[in-house]
Order: structure tokens, then sequence, then C-alpha cells
């Protein structure tokens, strides 16, 4: 065994990398539970691109094929039920991941310096992650899948100037049909999941380099020992291996729950209307994308059109994405962790987050007049957390941050 491994060791860094990013990568020591969805979204990517690779040996990217396709996986091809809902319902468990995931970085001020980078690609990840669901939607070319697709590449029609050529190049024919079908196929299975790996890759690459915040936002790397190891730090392989498993347990439990007893779990995973083939002579009595686009489709509908356009609103559900981009230099604050922020970020924070749920909601349902005036409150809640985030990060009174870690 250890002439292999110095048969390898001397041809490739086995032996290096294993150690620089496993057993000797000091993690601070005390990660919590809002530490284990990184490793679950990297399982979760795996898994989607597994079941992926199978779902594609069987699925016909053709227009009058594709429905069929799907209903030929779920009940002729072995296992291609489970296949299936494992992929349609491993976007929304992705998703839920992600947000958490997000939501820690706000927690624990984890984009700030020196991990702006971290969160960049992150937010880079987030968007190609959006296309990439997006796109997987319209491939079973139900009734959802084809008028989801229309209303939201109608949106680029609404470009000044080059938007109907623009469209007409989106879509590669006048309406939706067989041409964008088979290159959303192409896009969702070869290019971004390409595009994916390689963020996360760099994703983690990023994180090594700076080495992972905590709760208490402390550097650990500010406090080493005499042989040069933080003294706040454990090595993350065996301890947090080891406890990674526990949060894959702990969610492939939960995921195996939805999975085999509410895969659509009531439309919000998969619609009804899905499960009936696209027909581009019947639109459906009411539109909406998948859950986890709904807040910026909310953002989108809050905004009224101008002159019978509707670029005021694309741009503003754009800029609600890319305001993301600008986190790391908006906030002030000298102090990471909300443990040890003021009440006006903690009140902020919490005003956002019921925000971005409402809108959420919002999106699921029909507009009304009151819904309507819902959205564009949240909507402006929404970006003046943002937008006044210089402000109220750098007033209040924050507490003192200790010298290490609290656990
Ligand atoms: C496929 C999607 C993603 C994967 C596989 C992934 C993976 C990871 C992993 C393994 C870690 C280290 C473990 C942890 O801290 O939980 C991490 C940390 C981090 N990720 Fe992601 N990530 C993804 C998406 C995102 C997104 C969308 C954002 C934000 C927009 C983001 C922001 C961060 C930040 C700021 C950290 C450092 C956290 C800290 O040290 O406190 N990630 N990510």
């Amino acid at each position: 065994m250890d002439n292999n491994k110095n048969w390898i060791d001397q041809r490739f860094p086995l032996t290096k990398v294993w150690n620089e990013h496993l057993a000797e990568y000091y993690a601070p020591r005390n990660f919590n539970f809002w530490y284990f969805f990184g490793s679950l979204a990297t399982l979760v990517l795996v898994m989607q691109i597994v079941t992926g690779i199978f779902l594609t040996m069987h699925f016909k990217p053709e227009e009058t094929m594709a429905f069929a396709s799907v209903e030929y996986i779920m009940r002729d091809v072995n296992w291609g039920w489970l296949i299936r809902y494992m992929h349609s319902t491993g976007a929304s468990a992705f998703f839920i991941i992600i947000y958490l995931h997000m939501y820690r970085g706000l927690l624990y001020g984890s984009y700030k310096a020196p991990r702006e980078l971290i969160w960049i690609i992150g937010v880079i990840i987030y968007i190609a992650l959006m296309a990439e669901a997006f796109m997987g939607y319209v491939l079973p070319w139900g009734q959802m899948s084809y008028w989801g697709a229309q209303v939201i590449i109608s949106l680029f029609g609404s470009v000044p100037i080059i938007g109907p050529d623009l469209l007409v190049w989106i879509l590669g024919d006048y309406a939706v049909g067989d041409p964008a079908l088979n290159r959303f196929f192409s896009l969702h299975v070869v290019a971004l999941p390409l595009i994916l790996v390689v963020l996360v890759f760099l994703h983690i690459v990023a994180l090594h380099t700076v080495g992972s915040n905590n709760p208490d936002g402390i550097e650990i790397k500010k406090n080493k020992d005499k042989n040069g190891i933080p003294k706040d730090g454990i090595p993350f392989h065996p301890y947090y291996s080891v406890k990674d498993v526990v949060g894959i347990v702990v969610f492939l439990m939960i995921f195996s729950a939805v999975i085999f007893f509410s895969p659509a779990l009531n439309g919000y995973f998969l619609e009804h209307a899905n499960f009936v083939e696209a027909n581009p002579l019947k639109t459906p009595v009411h539109i909406a994308p998948l859950w986890y686009l709904t807040p910026f489709y909310s953002v989108l509908r809050a905004i009224p059109p101008m002159f019978g356009s509707q670029f005021p609103g694309v741009i503003m559900m754009f800029a609600a994405l890319l305001i993301l981009f600008a986190l790391p230099w908006l906030d002030r604050a000298k102090v990471k962790s909300i443990r040890y922020r003021s009440y006006h970020y903690k009140i902020a924070l919490g005003v956002f987050v019921v925000s971005f749920i409402w809108l959420g909601y919002l999106g699921t349902q029909p507009v009304t007049p009151m819904n309507a005036i819902l959205a564009r409150i949240f909507t402006v809640a929404y970006f003046a957390f943002f937008i006044l985030m210089p402000w109220f990060t750098s007033i209040g009174k924050t507490k003192p941050v200790p010298e290490r870690t609290t656990e």
C-alpha cells in the first residue's frame, strides 16, 4: 500500500493534496448546524449530475416525443420513476440548501473581507443554478414547461431596439418550439453542469485560500500555536468529514420521505399543470415558475409597465439578483457575526428575510390588487436592505468580539 502511495506521489501530488485540503486543513472548531449546507450542496450537485445522466439515456429532446419519453421513464424504465423524482425533487432540495447556505453567509458575515471572492463566485453559482433549473423545467414539455418558457423568454423581447431580434435568436424560431427545446436540452445537460462544476471548484479553492469563517466571525489564522497551527482550528478530516456524514444522513432521511410520499409536494416541486402535455393553443389560467424563482418573478410583476413595455420590471428583476454582488462592500460593520452585531442589523436582516419569503409566496399567487400592493412593498423592502446597508451597519452599538471562539 505504502509502495503504491510512493509510486503515485512521485507522479501526482496525492498525499500533498489530501493533507493540504483535508487531513491538515484546519477548520474552526465551532462550526454549527449552518455549516452542513456546503457539503450538502456538493452532494446534491453530484446527485443531480448522476440522475441526470441516467435520465438523458431515455429522454428525447424533440417536441413531439419529449413528454411521452418522460412518461416512458416514469412507467417503463426500471427504477425510472425514482431517478426522475430524485432529479425533480433534487432541484428543489438544491435550492432549499443553497438558500440556507446563503443565509448562513448573512448571519455570520461570511461575505466580508477576506472572503469577497467566495461570495462572488457563490452568487455566480446561484445565477447559473437558476438558469439550469429553468431550462430543466422546460424539458418535460408539460403545459407549465411550455408556458413558463413563453412568459420568461418573451421578457427578452421587451429590450428596447434589439428585443424582437433577440427573442428570435434565443428561440431559433418565432415561438417556443423544437429549436428552443433542443438548445435548452444541450445547455441543461452539458454547458451549465460543466460551468457549475468549475465554479464550485473555484469556490472551494477560494475558500481554502483564506479559510472558513465561523459563527463567531473570528479569524482563526490570527491566533496560532508555536507549530503554526490555529489554536481554534481542528483538522477537517476526520472531525468534519465525520460530522458532515451526520448532516448527509439526516438530509437523506428527509429527502427520501419527500420522494416516496409526496414527490410533487402538492404542486410546489412539480406543478399539476406539468402533468399535462404542452398545448400551444391552450394557455393555463395561472402561469408561475417554481417556488425558488418566484421571489424574482414577484419583483418583475411588481413594477408596472412603462409605455406598454415590461422592460422596467425586467431591469429590476435582474437588479435584484445583481445587487447581491455588491454585498461585501455595502456592509460597513466592524464585526462579522450576528452574535456581536447591533440591533439595527438584526432588525434589517429580519425584515429582509420576511420580505423575501413574502415575495416568493406572492409569486406563486395570481395577481390581485392587494397582492400587487404587497409585492411592491416587499420589493421596496428587498432593495432597501442593500441600499440602506452602508448606513445601518455603521450605526448602533456592536458587542466586543472575543479573542478566541466561544464554544
Ligand atoms: C453548488 C452550489 C454550492 C456549493 C456546492 C457550495 C459549497 C461550499 C462549501 C463546501 C463550503 C464550505 C463548507 C461550508 O461553509 O458550508 C462553502 C462555503 C461558502 N459558500 Fe458555498 N457553495 C455553493 C453555493 C454558494 C452560494 C450560492 C453562495 C452565496 C451566494 C455561497 C457562499 C459561500 C460562502 C460565503 C462560504 C464561506 C462560509 C464561511 O466560511 O462561513 N456558496 N460553499
